[in-house]
């Protein structure tokens, strides 16, 4: 530090102690040798700045009240004084001890030495008055040179060193402030993030709730949808036997028409009433199976809809049951698919027969969609149902495209389609998975290979409970 200050105030009414006071400490020659050795003793191990100059800066005061106001003065212009010697004696004005106090209330950090030739009051009546005892000094006159100026040297450099340290505090006080500060400031940082993060949790919160309720839609059409794929088949069923009983009335009506014209001309022979009543049982046989076949088809089929639509735990006859779902599906897989079926004549279980009818459905559906793409090829499929002492197993499997590998972790999640251009919604596996797992309380293995077809089997308890909700 280049700014080592050495100014001393030196407050003494008689002039000629002032003019002792110059010559010691302002010397006309240059720092003298001995000056040099007292600056080597007190500074050797020590720091720079207080070895860079010791030329000292001299004021005088003849009074006291004078030494305060230059004090005052000094404090103001940011230029203190380091330190004052103060006469004790002086019979105008204030003396030591009151020039001393004064001072020391508007400067604390000055060092002062009290010159007595005799003591007034004791030394500890005059430190009690004055204070701050570690910064005053008692010097008797007459003194020595030596003495002034060994004192001015090591108290201008205390003064210093405690200012520099002073200074060194407030630094670090000042960094501590601003590092505080800034850390403050961080957490304030902080706390915001953590505020935007959590909003942002909400936010994203609720879109996950949105995307799951649109996925539930979703589910719920396409469910929908298969029910569709039903209810068109049951119209193309029931078709034929209605049109065959239609057929049948009509000849019947024509025949009756011929039997009654030649009645009526009495042409009528025994042998043409015969053949009449021979025609007419097999027409009205005919019609009543066509008849009780349109019966039994709309009554499953609507049984199929229904459970389609509100399934409900029941106990039915599976093997019944899948051969209705087949039919249902037959004017869609007609002509597409051979589909092979193996399963015992009756297979009764308690379970929920909207469900079974949704994975053959499924499964069905995306043979023709997937594995055979091409309406030219003739398709084939396998189902077999049977059971052990408590599970029903159905393997279901075709000769189609089959999947590749990378695809078969993937076609269970919902939404993953190979087809989604020609209206796949990658969302029939994914409902096959749910009602196997969580409605049917069963398990699924599907395996495939490419080119290969893919297989699937199927296993579910043959007895479901009721679920208490
Ligand atoms: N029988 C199958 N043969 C070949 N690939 C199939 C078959 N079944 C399903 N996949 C593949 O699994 C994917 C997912 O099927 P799915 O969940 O039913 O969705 P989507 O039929 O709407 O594409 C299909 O896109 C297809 O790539
Ligand atoms: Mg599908």
């Amino acid at each position: 530090m280049s700014n080592i200050n050495r100014r001393i105030l030196i407050i003494d009414d008689d002039v000629e102690v002032r003019n002792a006071y110059q010559k010691i400490l302002l010397p006309d020659t240059n720092k003298n040798t001995k000056e040099r050795e007292l600056m080597a003793l007190l500074d050797a191990n020590h720091t720079s700045q207080i070895q860079s100059t010791t030329e000292f800066h001299l004021d005088f005061a003849s009074q006291g009240q004078i030494g305060f106001e230059m004090v005052k003065t000094a404090i103001a212009q940011q230029t203190p004084f380091a330190l004052a010697f103060i006469d004790m004696r002086m019979p105008l004005g204030w003396n030591g001890t009151q020039t001393a106090t004064k001072i020391r209330q508007i400067d604390p950090h000055i060092e002062i030495v009290i010159v007595t030739a005799y003591s007034d009051a004791s030394i500890s009546d005059i430190v009690k008055q004055v204070g701050m005892p570690d910064k005053l000094l008692f010097l008797r006159k007459p003194f020595e040179g030596d003495e002034i100026l060994q004192l001015a040297l090591s108290l201008t450099s205390k003064w210093n060193k405690l200012s520099y340290r002073t200074r060194e505090l407030q630094n670090s006080l000042q960094q501590l402030d601003e590092k505080n500060h800034s850390l403050q400031h961080e957490i304030q940082l902080r706390q915001e993030k953590e505020q935007a993060l959590k909003k942002s949790t909400q936010q994203l919160e609720a879109s996950l709730l949105e995307l799951k309720k649109a996925q539930n839609k979703l589910v719920e059409a396409e469910k929908m949808a298969a029910l569709n794929t039903l209810v068109a088949g049951v119209a193309h069923e029931i078709n034929t036997p209605v049109g065959a009983s239609l057929t049948g009335i009509s000849y019947l009506h024509t025949e009756l028409e011929n039997i009654k014209k030649a009645y009526d001309n009495e042409e009528l022979e025994e042998q043409d009433f015969y053949k009449f009543l021979d025609t007419s049982m097999e027409l009205t046989a005919s019609m009543q199976h066509n008849l009780q076949r349109t019966a039994d088809l709309v009554k499953s089929f609507k049984q199929v809809a229904v459970d389609q639509s509100h399934d409900q735990l029941r106990t039915f006859n599976l093997s019944d049951y899948l051969h209705t779902i087949l039919l249902s599906l037959k004017s869609t897989t007609k002509k597409r698919l051979e589909i092979t079926v193996n399963t015992p004549d009756k297979i009764n279980i308690t379970g929920y027969p909207g469900a079974f009818s949704q994975l053959i459905t499924n499964l069905i559906m995306n043979t023709l969609m997937h594995g055979y793409p091409n309406s030219d090829t003739l398709g084939k499929v396998d189902i077999n149902l049977s059971t052990d002492h408590r599970r029903v197993k159905l393997y279901y499997r075709d000769y189609g495209k089959g999947i590749p590998k990378e695809h078969l972790n993937k076609v269970f999640e919902p939404f993953f389609t190979t087809k989604r251009q020609s209206g796949g919604t990658g969302l029939g596996l994914h409902i096959l998975y749910n009602i196997i797992t969580q409605q049917l309380e069963g398990n699924v293995q599907l395996s495939s290979e490419i080119n290969q077809g893919m297989q699937i089997f199927i296993y579910f308890p043959i007895t479901l409970k009721k679920k208490t909700a």
